[in-house]
């Protein structure tokens, strides 16, 4: 089926077409808010939500147009019914329902994280079930068993703030951009890794859980106590901030290896944009090769926010009869374990 998949549920107004029955993305393109928000160090909801009602109608008609198609070739629409800001879901959910009944034809609302949680498979090679799924992003950091489309079982997540928001939040400490993963993770390059040793956040406990919070204060710390004795030079922004990385990947590494021989599964898939960082990648991939288990990413465009994989996992979820019901509304939270599981043909 060839399915527009629409994805708003924050700052970035992402569309795509995607047709399972060739397995392929026939076009994808995004609008990024990021500009909009940076003055406000974080994304501000009501200028989210006005700016996606701008950009849906341009972004459709651009990815028709680029795919070759026409828009009564679609054949179900998809779009980010939750966890997200409400207002931002609210304009893809009512734009994707007025669409399909236009067209007459199936519209389902997708689960943001469940999105980026297949997003691997919109590669080549392709991940296979079962698999542990780390997923790092703005707003989570979770550790998923995953038995099939739709078998999802939560095996870890973080007790405090999401892997990615400790990354914005060091990054607004330093006075670098927004969002501030990439920024940090490039001044990181410079910083030497010896330098700052930062607490290792609940290495020391058993189970799967996170926490950065502690991580993120004591970041804070140090740099008002350097502040003291004089303004911070690049230098010592880069050591900071590579210690921060250090101190955050090992975190994330050390609890994939604990989930993968907990669960005895060998191979691991990465989604969200913190999946985008190099040394994360690199720092997996190597130490997991070691023991014979295989790493998958999506590539760095579809690690952050996407309209490919909402229309990815809409193809699936749709080809199999699911619809939305009428009236149905989105969900600002909705748990991956609450999905219903698909047969394992689709
Ligand atoms: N190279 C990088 N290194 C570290 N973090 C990064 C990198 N690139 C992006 N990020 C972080 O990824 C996050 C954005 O990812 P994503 O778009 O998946 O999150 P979100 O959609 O805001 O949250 P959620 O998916 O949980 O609702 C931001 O916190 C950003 O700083
Ligand atoms: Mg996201």
């Amino acid at each position: 089926m060839l399915i527009l998949g629409l994805e708003t549920s924050c700052d970035e107004t992402g569309i795509a077409l995607y047709d399972n029955k060739k397995d392929s993305l026939l076009a994808h393109s995004l609008f990024s808010q990021a500009d909009q928000h940076a003055i406000y160090g974080g994304v501000v909801p009501e200028l989210a939500s006005r700016d996606h009602i701008r950009r849906i109608i341009p972004l459709v008609e651009e990815v028709t147009k680029n795919a070759k198609c026409s828009q009564r070739d679609i054949e179900g629409v998809a779009y980010t019914a939750g966890p997200g800001l409400f207002g931002s879901l609210l304009v893809g959910a009512t734009f994707a329902k007025f669409f399909a009944l236009g067209l007459n034809i199936p519209v389902l609302g997708i689960n943001h994280m469940e999105g980026h949680l297949l997003a691997p498979m919109l590669e080549k090679d392709k991940p296979e079930f079962p698999f542990i799924a780390l997923l790092v992003s703005g707003g989570h950091t979770l550790l998923v068993r995953v038995d099939g489309l739709g078998c999802y079982r939560i095996l870890g997540e973080s007790l405090d703030d999401a892997v990615g928001e400790a990354f914005d939040k060091v990054s607004r400490m330093l006075d670098l951009g927004y969002p501030g993963g990439p920024f940090v993770a490039s001044l990181a390059e410079y910083g030497d890794p010896n330098r700052y040793r930062f607490p290792r956040p609940m290495l020391d406990r058993p189970g799967l859980d996170f926490s950065f919070s502690g991580l993120k204060t004591h970041v804070l710390g140090v740099i008002k106590k350097r502040r003291q004795e004089k303004p911070l030079d690049e230098k010592e922004k880069a050591d900071i901030a590579r210690g921060f990385e250090d101190a955050a990947i090992e975190s994330l590494v050390v609890k994939c290896k604990r989930a993968l021989k907990q669960e005895k599964i060998y191979t691991l898939v990465i989604g969200g944009g913190v999946g985008a960082n190099r040394r994360l990648r690199s720092v997996l991939t190597l130490e997991l090769e070691n023991l014979g288990i295989k790493t998958f990413y999506p590539s760095p465009k579809f690690c952050t926010d996407n309209g490919a994989m909402i229309a990815f996992v809409g193809a699936h979820r749709i080809s199999a009869g699911e619809r939305d019901q009428l009236g149905s509304t989105p969900h600002a939270k909705w748990s991956l374990e609450d999905l219903k599981s698909l047969p394992s043909e689709q």
